[in-house]
């Protein structure tokens, strides 16, 4: 099952997983981060950045992957999330540019950009640790309904709820692009701890699905079911539609210290 965590706020959130990511490099430099886009995984960065400031360590050997990229946004576009892992994760964090990996949404490439990506990964040794955000319609990455289970990197089509749902970041809900390339989900599963977060009454349906509701492709957040080791971290109104929330905080309440997440 995965383990629930009901934290007071995204600031606390952020600081609990922050520390985990910590722990890991201080355990293994090299570590490899997945790393997700979107708004939900911002306090982690914000918490680890602070943490690094305070009490500086070596992070120059850690590796990261995006989980997804648009396709055929021109190189440099401030919405591009390579663009967008540079300025929240990588340049806060003192990472090492050149250890960064985001799937090549370049539009003369898409034929092998995703077993070029599947490739690099590999030879990586796998995920470490995956960051995850959920989307409203229960996306992982731009794995969106009917995504296979054993999808690898490959190019989608993006969702209508979810190209709505980031035309903020646009000029205007035309201009976000229609595809995208993604982790499939059975890029994600192959990391060895994921760590889903979500904040906020609007993801409350999506999270009960993926951790309540039947394993399905029609939901596939719903593919953490399968997983041996996740951690979900949650705000209040994230949580609210969980049936099993009184048992999930007693676990995690009894919880062994030295366990951590
Ligand atoms: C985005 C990303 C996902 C992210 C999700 C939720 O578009 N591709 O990786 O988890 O949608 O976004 P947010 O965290 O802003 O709610």
């Amino acid at each position: 099952m995965a383990e629930i965590v009901v934290v007071e706020n995204k600031r606390a959130g952020g600081e609990l997983v922050a520390s985990t990511i910590r722990r890991l490099i201080e355990a293994k430099a090299d570590t490899v981060l997945g790393l997700a886009t979107g708004s939900t995984p911002l306090p982690v960065y914000a918490a680890l950045a602070q943490s690094l400031r305070k009490d500086p360590m070596d992070v120059s050997r850690v590796r990261g992957f995006a989980l997804d990229e648009y396709v055929g946004l021109p190189a440099g576009h401030s919405e591009s999330y390579r663009t967008v892992i540079t300025r929240d994760v990588v340049r806060p964090l003192g990472l090492t540019p050149a250890n960064i990996y985001v799937p090549n949404g370049d539009t003369t490439s898409l034929e092998h950009a995703g077993s070029d990506y599947e490739r690099a990964l590999e030879a990586a040794g796998g995920v470490d640790l995956q960051i995850l955000g959920i989307g409203r319609t229960g996306h992982l990455g731009f794995n969106e309904p009917g995504s296979s289970f054993a999808s690898l990197t490959r190019v989608k089509t993006l969702a209508p709820k979810s190209r709505a749902d980031n035309a903020r970041f646009f000029a205007s809900p035309d201009d976000v692009p229609m595809h995208c390339i993604t982790q499939g989900l059975g890029t994600i599963r192959r990391a060895r701890h994921l760590v889903l977060l979500a904040f906020g009454a609007e993801k409350a349906a999506a999270i009960h699905a993926a951790v309540e509701g039947p394993v399905t492709a029609s939901q596939p957040g719903s593919a953490i079911q399968l997983h041996e080791h996740v951690t979900v971290v949650l705000d209040e109104p994230a949580a609210a539609e969980l049936s099993n929330l009184d048992y999930y905080r007693y676990i995690w309440a009894n919880k062994p210290v030295w366990q951590g997440i």
